[in-house]
């Protein structure tokens, strides 16, 4: 009998890395998951998995900082799913040496471990923010790249990172290139969680920040599907490679809210925060992703509309036992 793929997960207690870990035991792999070492004693989201679920899950505090840390977690593994980061761009603009610190140098330490370890396939996390507002679209894996926060940066050099690995010592690293994710468990720091998350906490009036930026917003099981994709398809048709993960579609915010009033049966107002808009130069006006490449590497194609997953993710919120573990009242960053 052979026993089931080992998976090494970082930002596994996060948002997307809580539904890739459920992914990926569903799919048959146990799990060696990373939670960022803090002094809760905190799993994050993992603690709210099934005991099912949590029975092929190993969960480890550590640290991407630490190359220990990193090396010691990836230590067996089949498979490294790189995704922990620090995310928000407005908490960016305040904090940016421990964005290079996690976003680039964690990175850094992953690649090492791999190297090392002789890990046979690392799926490392960018974004698509690396682009910046489009200049073409929708957006391919051509389109120039362009920082315009030090979140984006920070990605990006851990993107050229990994591609340098790859170039330089064969290493054998996957870039998954998500578009916006939404879904059960996101933080309020996203668009979807702040609107959905004062609607059910009774709000009417809702407080964002600029309201013309369009996205294209992936459920995140889809996204978990893109991880898995990528991870576990023949090595000749995506490693050395870089693969965007969206759906093709484009809303605006504005318009975003209004289809969440209409999802949760709730007509709303916007009030301009002046607070949460970005400086000129570093809001992204507009990302539309073609994933073409990556639907032809490995099939790939987003299962939920965005009505589908809104109406799960104001489900899941209006839950009072998960609405009870956010901060609605406040500008989270
Ligand atoms: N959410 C999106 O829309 C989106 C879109 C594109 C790319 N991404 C990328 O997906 C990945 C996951 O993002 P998410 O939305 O789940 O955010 P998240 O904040 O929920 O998850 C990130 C996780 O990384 C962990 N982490 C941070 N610093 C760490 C450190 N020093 N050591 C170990 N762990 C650390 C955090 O504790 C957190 O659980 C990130 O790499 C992010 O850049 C997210």
């Amino acid at each position: 009998m052979t026993s089931a793929p080992l998976a090494a997960v970082t930002g596994a207690e996060g948002f997307i890395g809580s539904h890739l870990t459920e992914a990926l035991v569903a799919s048959g792999h146990r799990v060696r998951a990373m939670a960022q070492y803090n002094s809760f004693s905190s799993y994050g989201w993992l603690e709210t998995l099934p005991s099912d679920v949590l029975d092929q899950v190993e969960i480890v505090l550590g640290d991407v900082r630490d190359p220990g840390s990193v090396r010691g977690l990836l230590d067996g593994a089949d498979c490294a799913y790189h995704l922990a980061a620090l995310i928000a761009i407005p908490y960016s603009y305040q904090a940016p040496h421990s964005y290079v610190d996690t976003n680039v140098t964690g990175t850094l330490n992953v690649l090492e471990a791999v190297r090392a370890l002789g890990t046979p396939r690392l799926v490392h996390t960018s974004t698509s923010e690396t682009y910046g507002t489009a200049r073409t679209v929708p957006i391919t894996e051509d389109h120039p790249i362009n920082t315009q926060s030090p979140y984006a940066a920070s990605k990006a050099g851990g993107d050229r990172l990994a591609d340098s690995y790859h170039a330089s010592f064969g290493t054998p690293v996957v870039t998954l290139r998500p578009f916006n994710t939404f879904g059960p468990r996101q933080s309020m720091r996203a668009v979807i969680p702040t609107v959905i998350g004062q609607v059910a906490a009774g709000q009417r009036t809702i407080t964002l920040g600029d309201l013309r930026p369009t996205r294209d917003f992936t459920f995140v099981e889809d996204t978990a599907r893109a991880f898995l994709a990528v991870g576990t398809a023949a090595a000749e048709q995506v490693v050395g490679r870089t693969f965007n993960a969206g759906t093709g579609g484009e809303i605006s915010v504005g318009d975003l809210v209004a289809l969440i009033g209409k999802v949760m049966d709730a007509p709303l107002d916007v009030q301009e925060d002046s607070a949460r808009l970005r400086p000129a130069a570093s809001e992204v006006m507009r990302l539309v992703a073609d994933a073409t490449r990556l639907t032809t590497a490995t099939g790939w194609r987003p299962a939920s509309t965005l009505e589908e997953g809104l109406a799960r993710t104001a489900r899941w919120f209006t839950d009072p036992a998960n609405l009870a573990r956010y901060k609605t009242g406040i500008y989270n960053i």
